[in-house]
């Protein structure tokens, strides 16, 4: 069953890709180019942007720090003035770094709230009147399986992403009337910079083209969670509904013995 409006025919559809200049946004970026979409592209770093739009047809960069409330509202505003309204935001801008109970950092866990979950209020407190005012368009916010539930050494990243969850679902109650869609992704383990760093095994570890792919075709069949890949984030979708004795046996083990294999 279609929850949104299904998103097709993506000529000259105007899309903000928020978080574009490496991974995930890269690879959508890309391939919604290929498609004959119109992309603006948002990040912080301005070369790679610039670099990413020169090898694409129909792309301009609008460098931003999503942390800057100002910046994000007169990176829209020009969007605006270019575009004349938008048909879909999709928000990758994004931070990770593990934490367990004892590497708490007070200085990091803000980091990643401010980027991940401040960040993307900010692009709604730019987007929503004109969504609002539109009667049409998508808003798709980039979360995580990580927020499902908690999860170990995930003591700042899980949270801000479970916020996402949460604000997506709310943000989608509300605005179906209004014939806007809402939709919030859920990626499993994806081969990019942000992974990169993790020493431990990453099952189902899938290419950022093919997370893109996923995303694309999740937009077509007016999907409210894209979540993939489905042979990882199916098993978590079920942990989520155990009860909390059998959630926190079943994590224990899992990460147990994934730890073990790793060393
Ligand atoms: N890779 C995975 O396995 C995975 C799994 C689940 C969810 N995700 C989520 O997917 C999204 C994309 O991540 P990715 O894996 O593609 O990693 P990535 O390659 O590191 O991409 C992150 C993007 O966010 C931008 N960004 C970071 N801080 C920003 C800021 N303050 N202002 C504006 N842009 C900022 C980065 O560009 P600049 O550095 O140039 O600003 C980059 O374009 C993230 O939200 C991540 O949490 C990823």
């Amino acid at each position: 069953m279609s929850l949104n409006p299904k998103l097709k025919d993506w000529k000259s559809k105007r899309i903000w890709i928020v978080g574009a200049s490496s991974g995930i946004g890269e690879a959508l970026a890309r391939q919604f180019d290929a498609l004959g979409a119109h992309c603006m592209l948002s990040a912080r770093s301005k070369d790679k942007l610039h670099t990413l739009c020169a090898e694409l047809t129909h792309a301009h960069a609008l460098p931003l720090d999503v942390t800057d409330e100002q910046a994000v509202k007169g990176a829209f505003r020009n969007l605006l003035e270019q575009c004349g309204g938008i048909d879909l935001i999709v928000l990758l801008a994004g931070t990770y770094s593990e934490m367990s109970v004892k590497s708490f950092n007070l200085a990091a866990v803000k980091k990643q709230i401010d980027v991940n979950l401040n960040g993307t209020m900010h692009v709604l407190d730019a987007v929503l009147p004109t969504l609002i005012q539109q009667h049409y368009g998508h808003v798709s916010l980039v979360s995580s399986v990580a927020g499902y539930r908690g999860l170990p050494n995930s003591l700042a990243y899980g949270p801000s992403k479970a916020a996402l969850i949460n604000l997506a679902e709310a943000l989608h109650l509300e605005m179906k009337r209004m014939n806007v869609g809402v939709s919030v992704v859920n990626p499993g383990f994806v081969d990019t910079p942000l992974t990169r760093t993790n020493t431990f095994p990453m099952p189902f570890l899938m290419t950022a083209g093919k997370a893109a792919q996923d995303m694309i075709k999740g937009y077509e069949k007016g999907q409210f969670e894209l979540h993939f890949p489905k042979k990882f984030t199916c098993g978590l979708r079920l942990l989520r509904l155990l009860p909390y004795c059998l959630y926190f046996r079943l994590v224990k083990k899992i990460t147990q013995s994934s730890t073990e294999h790793a060393q």
